[in-house]
């Protein structure tokens, strides 16, 4: 996601300033971003250059036109979520009379409402941006003090966020705020540091300060003071940095993969985001079909490739029970070439992390000169997939850098799942009180995961355990089988381990003629509290391959006792709504594959033969 740099020093105007922020956003640029820009508190006011694209545009931008020297610096990588990645929306954006200027992380939830308050005060907004309206509200609340300004507009602000600004007439100030999006503070001798991460400025100095949910911190030369929204002020917590740059890039993670497995919380919290209008009804704003075109469909074709698929497996389940449209989920590179059954009335999900992959590209091509309507379901703002398909509904779970997908594999299960209900809103196939229900026990899914992170002591030592082991065998029945293919796929990506996963119910046809003396294999367990009995035969199907040598590796819910006897590793998750349950079984597969792969010294992030992203059929 965004990646957000400040600075403030000698109050001898200086190109010190553009060149700190400059060599932050460069290390900042793993995030991933789309665009960036700078902003500079010059003795003539605030000057700012933005571009599209790589910094390397930026930096081009800069040699063309110099800025001036400057006492305070703000600049910003940004990746898009409200509105293309333009120059124009690139950030920072400034107040109509150029006397304040931001730069945001985040989602502003009521950019909406916010805009149009302005609009009928008669300002002019320049940008598709959520984040141009702080830009003015600043202005607007400034009356001699950015602090107090900015206390007052982060209390009005719904969503998510980080904040810097500067303004003209404070050549010794940035001042930051965050809700729920990371800020930290570089101290340095006579000058210091705001960042999104310390990548930002580990180059300067290791001293931080961590800036807590809710609060503003205002940064000159030689002062650093944190208040919270009422102004009262706050003790800062020091701390001294000790990953080395390259480390800190990855959050002080070992891996962008486990980074990325912590980052799984907000992955999910950030898609359901803005989805809701004040009444509670799903908005999906990104979803331009006609609504009589969705309530005609008569059939979903869910195309992807790897993980993204595994996401379509796992939404069909309830995509089916809420809606009930049938759906099919087909790999991308099979469903061009054999001739599908596709019309008006269908409705084809491309689902892509990167929106590249020319599988899947090809697909929503083929689907749409067959005269399908489709709807990618992508994390990457700009991406081709989403250009080329007839509507687009983001995963809003940020960049991912690892090849081995984690986050947006729960981002698309997420997404789906709000397509899901949106449809069964649309078709009257649940009621509002049963869509509201399941809208609740998503939103408590960030906090169960982050429960699995922080019990996953467990997974990662039995992964230590059997980092030697030829084959492991994972198996799933319902949304457990997807689930089980998912954490196969994993240890075969980057552990190069041999792995299967299995429906539970085919283990008599076949696979359990595999089982000999301590083949280790992980069963995802149906919640006791499901329907249709399905827990209680998987719990048999535990036995049948205990009882043939097996070392089983058992997910299971909370206080789920059956599953004791037959465990020889028992991995708790917490209990949501059997449908939901994939977007917590998943967690613990993911684990042990990362620390297994990284027990055997391999290259997590990178893993052999494989590309983030596939651009070629
Ligand atoms: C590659 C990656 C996988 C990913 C798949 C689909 O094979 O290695 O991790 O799941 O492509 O990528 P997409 O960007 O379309 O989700």
């Amino acid at each position: 996601m965004c990646g957000i740099v400040g600075y403030v020093g000698p109050q001898t105007p200086g190109s010190r300033p553009l060149e700190v922020v400059m060599g932050g956003l460069a290390r900042l640029e793993y995030r991933g971003y789309d665009s960036a820009g700078v902003a500079l508190v010059t003795p003539h006011g605030l000057v700012s250059a933005k571009k599209a694209g790589k910094l390397a545009n930026l930096v081009a931008e800069l040699d063309r036109e110099p800025l001036p020297a400057a006492t305070a610096a703000i600049g910003h990588t940004r990746w898009a979520t409200h509105g293309a990645p333009t120059d124009r929306n690139a950030h920072p954006h400034l107040s109509a009379d150029q006397r304040v200027a931001v730069i945001h992380n985040g989602i502003i939830e009521n950019f909406v409402q916010l805009r149009a308050e302005l609009t009928e005060s008669g300002v002019q907004l320049l940008s598709d941006t959520d984040t141009e309206v702080v830009a003015h509200l600043l202005a607007r609340a400034y009356d001699g003090d950015l602090t107090t300004a900015m206390r007052t507009v982060a209390r009005r602000l719904h969503g998510t966020f980080t904040l810097l600004a500067v303004h003209a007439d404070a050549p010794d100030t940035v001042v930051g705020t965050r809700h729920d999006s990371p800020l930290v503070v570089g101290l340095g001798e006579g000058e210091n540091f705001l960042g999104s991460d310390v990548a930002a400025f580990i180059a300067h100095t290791r001293e931080a300060m961590e800036l807590g949910q809710d609060q503003v911190v205002t940064l000159t030369p030689s002062s650093v003071e944190i208040v919270d929204f009422d102004g009262n002020p706050i003790a800062p917590k020091r701390y001294t940095v000790d990953w080395d740059a390259s480390a800190a890039e990855k959050g002080g993670f070992r891996s962008f993969m486990d980074k990325e497995i912590h980052d799984q919380p907000h992955a999910v919290a950030d898609t359901l985001l803005g989805r809701l209008d004040p009444a509670g009804r799903l908005v999906l704003d990104e979803i331009r079909v006609d609504e009589a075109v969705l309530r005609q469909i008569d059939k979903i074709i869910v195309v992807a490739c790897g993980t993204a698929a595994y996401a379509g497996q796992v939404a069909k389940y309830a995509i089916e029970h809420w809606c009930r449209i049938p759906v099919e989920v087909e790999l991308a590179h099979e469903f061009r070439y054999r001739d599908p059954i596709v019309n008006g009335k269908t409705l084809v999900v491309a689902v892509s992390q990167s929106g590249e992959t020319m599988d899947t590209l090809m697909a929503v091509r083929h689907a749409r000169e067959q005269g399908a309507t489709v709807l990618a379901i992508v994390n990457t703002h700009g991406s081709t997939i989403p250009r080329e398909s007839d509507a687009v509904l983001y995963t809003h779970a940020g960049p991912e850098v690892a090849v081995a997908s984690t986050k947006a594999f729960l981002a698309q299960i997420t997404a789906a799942y709000l397509l899901g209900l949106y449809l069964a809103q649309l078709r009257g196939t649940k009621f509002p009180d049963e869509i509201a229900e399941i809208l609740d026990d998503l939103r408590e899914i960030p906090d169960k995961i982050q429960e699995v992170l922080d019990a996953a002591g467990p997974v990662r030592h039995a992964a230590v355990e059997m980092k030697d082991v030829p084959s492991v065998l994972f198996l799933g029945r319902h949304v457990g089988f997807p689930v089980a293919m998912e954490g196969a796929l994993k240890l075969k990506e980057i552990a190069y381990i041999h792995a299967e996963g299995f429906a539970a119910g085919e283990l008599k046809h076949g696979p359990i003629a595999l089982i000999e003396e301590g083949q280790p294999v992980f069963i995802i367990v149906p919640s006791p509290h499901g329907r249709d009995s399905l827990h209680s035969k998987v719990v048999s199907n535990i036995q049948e391959i205990r009882a043939r040598g097996a070392r089983t590796l058992v997910v299971a819910e909370e206080g789920d006792l059956d599953v004791l006897p037959f465990a020889d590793r028992v991995f708790f998750v917490p209990r949501t709504a059997s449908l939901l349950a994939p977007l917590l079984a998943v967690v613990p597969l993911q684990i042990f594959a990362c620390e297994l792969a990284a027990a055997k010294g391999l290259d997590v992030d990178q893993p052999r033969n494989l590309a983030k992203s596939v651009t070629v059929e």
